[in-house]
């Protein structure tokens, strides 16, 4: 059995936990938001680096064996200085440009992320590797929708302005979603881009490589339950109200994931 310690600067990093928890139902893990802090979106690369390394550390010590950087933005700012430092694997993740730009070559793809994800050079390195040419993969920084989520707003009458005001009118094949938050807002990136539209995001990615690394190193010996700890800048998290609230975040995410995928199969 492995402990893996998720890691974002809020509730974002819940989206890749659910997941890994369906699909690891025996492992452990432990998840740190970084409530103190978030936004990170809108911080200097500086202190984002300095918040991550933190973090790790605390995840390291409460014995996390694989750390898992659920943040595109940490990612981009920070993970080289993690896998410098840290002697442990590190999953980070990415605007999942890569797989976008292979299924829909030649069609218009909406790449949104934070601030920092958005100017960062680990994105601009991406999409050079992947070819994207800039008049069909254009970038979009989205600086609010990480507030909205931490405050648990999800409905689309506030989200969906914002997002038409953002996005304009423009016929996109997909939508890369590139920060870990906005997964909870498909619904009204819905709306404004239309039923049609493929959302991609680097959330079965990130849950694979977590898997295949498990492969590696424990082979088939597992425990019987999934147990998760989470902490909130440090201190772990255990009334009740903020465990409703996550409860309610991974609610979110079964509804949203059976209207989306409703919709894929509608479509066939
Ligand atoms: N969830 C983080 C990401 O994937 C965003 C965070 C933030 O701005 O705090 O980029």
């Amino acid at each position: 059995m492995a402990v893996i310690g998720f890691f974002d600067s809020g509730i974002g990093g819940l989206t890749v936990l659910h997941e890994a928890m369906k699909k690891m139902p025996q492992e452990q893990f432990l998840y740190y938001a970084d409530t103190d802090h978030v936004p990170y979106g809108t911080k200097t690369p500086e202190e984002i680096c300095r918040y991550t390394k933190e973090a790790a550390a605390f995840l390291m010590e409460k014995g996390a064996d694989i750390l898992v950087i659920a943040c595109n933005t940490a990612t981009s700012a920070a993970i080289h200085l993690l896998r410098a430092e840290l002697p442990i694997p590190i999953v980070g993740m990415e605007p999942a440009v890569k797989p976008a730009v292979t299924k829909l070559p030649d069609q218009k793809i909406l790449v949104c992320a934070t601030p920092i994800t958005v100017e960062g050079e680990k994105l601009h390195h991406l999409l050079e590797t992947e070819h994207a040419s800039p008049e069909n993969v254009h970038l979009l920084p989205l600086p609010e929708l990480v507030k909205w989520a931490e405050k648990g707003e999800f409905s689309t009458e506030v989200i969906v302005p914002y997002l038409q005001e953002r996005i304009g009118e423009q016929n996109y094949a997909a939508v890369v979603l590139g920060c870990t938050h906005f997964t909870l807002f498909r619904d009204s990136f819905q709306k404004i881009l239309g039923d049609d539209i493929l959302f991609i995001d680097g959330t079965n990615g990130t849950v694979n490589r977590i898997k295949s690394l498990l492969d590696d190193r424990c082979g088939s010996s597992r425990e019987e339950s999934t147990r998760v700890r989470y902490y909130r800048s440090g201190r772990e998290i255990l009334a009740s109200d903020d465990i409703a609230f996550i409860e309610t975040i991974y609610t979110r995410l079964n509804t949203l994931d059976e209207y989306i995928s409703q919709k894929e199969i509608t479509k066939l």
